[in-house]
């Protein structure tokens, strides 16, 4: 279904209700597990990346915990700079799945339950077909299963800690997704106007657009407003190839900050942006050479433009 911008506004403001007061919603980063020469990052390289998005955020969503070792490194490193993480548990292959599920249990007794915010099995699985919306959904509640059994450093059960997916928006609004969404306590949704071939000037419009259909369908589904909804990737690329009517530029990657991200944080929705730094280790794919230039921060983490929110 298709709604009038006015018609998801609306729904928008009475579905996310805040206090008047409220501060805008949170902002979170993705983060990449490697470092500029393609090696996996280590704690005194996840520490440095805390130390420089610190005055922006306490929370990263990761893909993977085994991947790299990632939960290894990362959990230790988030505790000690205070910050919170959104883990990804990668589901195919099934050997894959098992491990990272292994890691789960291997590390999560090592740190304390208040810095996982969430779990998310599947990173835009459906969106690449590598499973169905039924098994991804026994996976989730499975996960949330193996959880409840495993006990943080002060022996509190991690019970209770959001387990979810996350998808691109026009997957979450699709049939294949409802069975993953009934499952999930949290959902996230993906939604890049760059990969919609967008012009800078409809950029906005096309975000709120995609967000607020994603967002309609997790409440139906749900049959309630409230729900733990937030955006999972967007962002704007600094550099690289134009995609459509897309351009990538430090200037455009600003205005989609401000008009883009500020404005849905403003709107109450918790958003997280792709991502932290720019990945220098991150090879063309398919004629596009845009994936090493998402960072807000370039690879020697400065910032390449203001995170102001103020209007
Ligand atoms: C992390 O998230 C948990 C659960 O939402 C919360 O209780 C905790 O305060 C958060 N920790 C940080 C460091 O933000
Ligand atoms: C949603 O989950 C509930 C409880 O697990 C189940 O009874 C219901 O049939 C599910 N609905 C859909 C649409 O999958
Ligand atoms: C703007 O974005 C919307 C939503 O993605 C799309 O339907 C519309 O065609 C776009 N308009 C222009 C002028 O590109």
């Amino acid at each position: 279904m298709k709604l009038s911008f006015t018609a998801l506004a609306s729904i928008a403001i009475t579905l996310t209700v805040a206090p008047v007061a409220q501060a805008i919603a949170p902002l979170g980063f993705n983060l990449g597990v490697k470092d500029n020469s393609g090696a996996c990052k280590t704690g005194e390289e996840y520490a440095a990346d805390f130390e420089t998005l610190k005055p922006y955020s306490n929370h990263v969503k990761v893909y993977s915990v085994s991947d790299c070792n990632t939960l290894e490194f990362i959990a230790p490193a988030a505790e000690t700079a205070g910050f919170n993480l959104t883990l990804g548990v990668w589901p195919t292959p099934y050997e894959k799945y098992t491990l990272e599920k292994q890691t789960l249990q291997q590390y999560l007794p090592t740190i304390s339950k208040s810095t996982i915010s969430s779990v998310l099995v599947g990173s835009e699985a459906l969106y690449r077909g590598d499973l169905t919306g039924d098994v991804l959904a026994s996976y989730i509640t499975e996960v949330k299963e193996l959880l409840a059994g495993i006990y943080d450093k002060d022996g509190k059960s991690y019970a209770g800690v959001p387990v979810g997916t996350v998808d691109s928006w026009n997957i979450l609004v699709s049939g294949e997704a409802y069975a993953p969404i009934n499952a999930s306590d949290i959902i996230f949704a993906n939604a890049f106007s760059y990969w919609q071939g967008q012009t800078q000037q409809n950029s906005t419009f096309s975000f709120f657009d995609d967000i607020m259909q994603a967002l309609q369908t997790v409440q139906t589904i749900k049959g309630s407003t409230d729900i733990n909804f937030w955006v999972g990737e967007t962002g704007w690329p600094t550099e690289g190839s134009n995609y459509g009517a897309s351009v990538p530029s430090v200037e455009n990657a600003q205005t989609f900050w401000k008009d883009g991200v500020c404005a849905m944080r403003g709107w109450g929705i918790n958003t997280f942006v792709f991502e932290a730094f720019d990945e220098s280790w991150k090879p063309e794919t398919s004629g596009s050479s845009v994936e090493p230039y998402w960072g807000i921060f370039t690879d020697d983490r400065s910032l390449k433009y203001s995170l102001n929110c103020s209007f």
